[in-house]
């Protein structure tokens, strides 16, 4: 590999590496008499880069592109497709390899991969390919840089449901800490069902999804009328007609999540492990786990609070009245599930407790 002084001055000037102040401190990797001169200066950048040559080896990663990957792929030493082949797609493997190979987009590539596992969750990252270059010949190796958008993506996608969130809670009478309670509650549960056999859907996405998307049960309420929700004392039927469209309102609103469990559980939360439940009166395991496991730290949450309609109970007496629901409103397995956190529901409530009784 022919590489020059001025090529790794180029690629400082691209790639600007930042020295994370706490890597200076602490087990610096220093560049090894295996780690290609033109990856020294990103040994510690904390941008994830990788060296591949025209066929397709993995040269080098730096360290920040192995902790970027872990959990997900293997790189040095393999060919970058068999590594990342799978999570870029067949058009894109195409014009990588138009682009090494014929000098497409001046020797470069810029385009996007996602991938999952259960344990490690969903990782979105931009991927942007160009050449080492060589005085006047094709390049024999090129940079890849990777930016992990995962979360930046996320946090994206949640404000502009967050901001519809805070539209619906104007007109409900549910406190604000109601639906972050449902969220830890739901959370929680979630967590417990991890590497239970049956409940092989629940990974690390469904896990941190449904710790924010529990929140989303009632935003069909938007679009009650305030009468109908303020009102005191029994509703009519009409009006309790009127009210049961919440959950189908919350699904249209949620439809655009591109997560289907938002829907799932605005569309289900009142649905009931009997069939008893609406819109569809769906029943058993018709009813999707993660609208069943809201259910119950929704119910829970109401017992535990004061409404118009009733008083606030302790846990003891809340814990005793959801008993007399198991296999009636609640998934009796999942119920079971919850029997043997039940502490931890009482620790999510005292933790987010209202600041006054509503
Ligand atoms: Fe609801
Ligand atoms: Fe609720």
């Amino acid at each position: 590999m022919e590489l020059h002084e001025h090529d790794i001055e180029q690629l400082e000037e691209v790639l600007e590496p930042v020295e994370d102040p706490d890597l200076l401190n602490t087990n610096l990797v220093s560049a090894s008499s295996d780690t290609p001169p033109i990856m020294r200066p990103f040994v510690n950048s904390i941008f994830p880069v990788l060296l591949i040559n025209k066929e397709f080896l993995i040269l080098f990663a730096n360290r920040a592109c192995n902790n970027l990957f872990t959990g997900y792929f293997r790189l040095q030493n393999n060919l970058f497709f068999d590594v990342f082949g799978k999570s870029l797609g067949s058009e894109a493997l195409k014009e990588i390899r138009q682009a090494v190979l014929f000098g497409n987009h001046g020797y470069s590539w810029k385009g996007s991969i996602k991938t999952k596992t259960r344990e490690a969750g969903t990782l979105q990252t931009k991927v942007y390919l160009f050449p080492v270059i060589q005085a006047n010949q094709a390049p024999d190796n090129f940079i890849v840089l990777f930016d992990d958008g995962t979360q930046e993506n996320k946090k994206l996608l949640q404000s502009v449901f967050i901001s519809l969130l805070e539209a619906s809670k104007l007109k409900d009478n549910d406190t604000g800490k109601h639906i972050v309670r449902v969220n830890f509650y739901s959370e929680r549960l979630a967590r417990e069902l991890y590497n239970r056999p049956g409940y092989e859907e629940v990974d690390r996405d469904f896990i941190e999804d449904i710790g924010f998307l529990a929140s989303m049960h009632d935003v069909g309420k938007i679009g009650t009328p305030d009468d109908i929700l303020n009102k005191e004392g029994p509703l009519s039927d009409w009006e309790w007609t009127i009210m049961k469209e919440h959950t189908k309102n919350g699904a249209f609103i949620l439809s655009t999540y591109p997560n289907p469990m938002a829907r799932e559980i605005a569309l289900n939360h009142h649905e009931r492990w009997d069939g008893t439940g609406y819109p569809f009166q769906l029943e058993g395991p018709m009813i999707p786990l993660s609208a069943r496991i809201v259910t119950i730290a929704d119910v829970y949450d109401a017992l535990r609070m004061k409404r118009s309609y009733k008083e606030a109970y302790d846990h003891e007496t809340s814990i005793e009245k959801m008993l007399a629901w198991k296999g009636k409103n609640f998934d009796p397995q999942l119920f079971d599930v919850f029997m043997t956190i039940q502490s931890d529901f009482e620790k999510i409530y005292a933790d987010n407790a209202d600041e006054e009784p509503n």
